[in-house]
């Protein structure tokens, strides 16, 4: 299986940083999981706008090809102003809505507010809600002191709670191969 794991942002190491981290998890669960890392920062973004995607740049396109040939994801998320980063919205925007549909996702995010854990409640899940995901009931939040200066997370409850998310998330990956991708319907 081929797994995406989203840098969702174009700001900032954090993110990246704990991606790295649930990318070395899951490989020890499961090494034979083909993993791959998308690092939003590294494509020129344009705005979805509702032109033809034949349109938009070969980044955007390329980006669309990577999300489409992934079997699962990990969307990683920094918060910003209350909320998801634009780029990683418009990312969203940028995929076909039966894209992600039954495919599993775990969700990890970083911010320096403690309390702005519920931006992965009330506005991240409700997008994945909409593409039909497997969203894992484990996410992770991190919050700025669990890093070293070095952005390495020092904090161990954190590494045990990286550890379920992708014990749990390879478990939602084998209960995905056996959804039948034929019955979705158009409604
Ligand atoms: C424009 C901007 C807005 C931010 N808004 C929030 C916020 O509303 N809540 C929060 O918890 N953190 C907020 N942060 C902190 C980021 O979530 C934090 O910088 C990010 O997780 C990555 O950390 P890093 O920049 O040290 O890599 C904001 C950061 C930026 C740059």
């Amino acid at each position: 299986m081929k797994i995406l794991l989203v840098d969702g942002t174009i700001i900032g190491r954090k993110t990246g940083a704990v991606l790295e981290q649930v990318k070395t998890y899951i490989e020890e669960f499961r090494p034979e999981m083909e993993l791959e890392i998308l690092h939003l920062s590294d494509y020129e973004h344009q705005f979805v706008d509702g032109r033809p995607s034949s349109e938009y740049n070969e980044d955007m396109q390329e980006m669309v090809r990577r999300f489409n040939n992934a079997d699962g994801y990990i969307i990683a998320s920094p918060i910003f102003q209350g909320s998801i980063p634009g780029v990683l919205k418009n990312a969203f925007d940028m995929l076909h809505p039966r894209t992600m549909r039954y495919k599993p996702v775990s969700i990890v995010a970083n911010g320096g507010t403690y309390q702005h854990h519920l931006v992965i409640e009330n506005q991240l899940k409700p997008i994945l809600d909409y593409f039909r995901c497997l969203v894992t009931p484990n996410y992770v939040y991190t919050h700025t002191s669990h890093f070293d200066d070095s952005n390495s997370i020092t904090n161990e409850d954190v590494h045990d709670r990286l550890r379920e998310l992708a014990r749990v998330f390879v478990e939602y990956a084998d209960m995905s191969q056996h959804l039948s991708k034929e019955t979705i319907d158009e409604h």
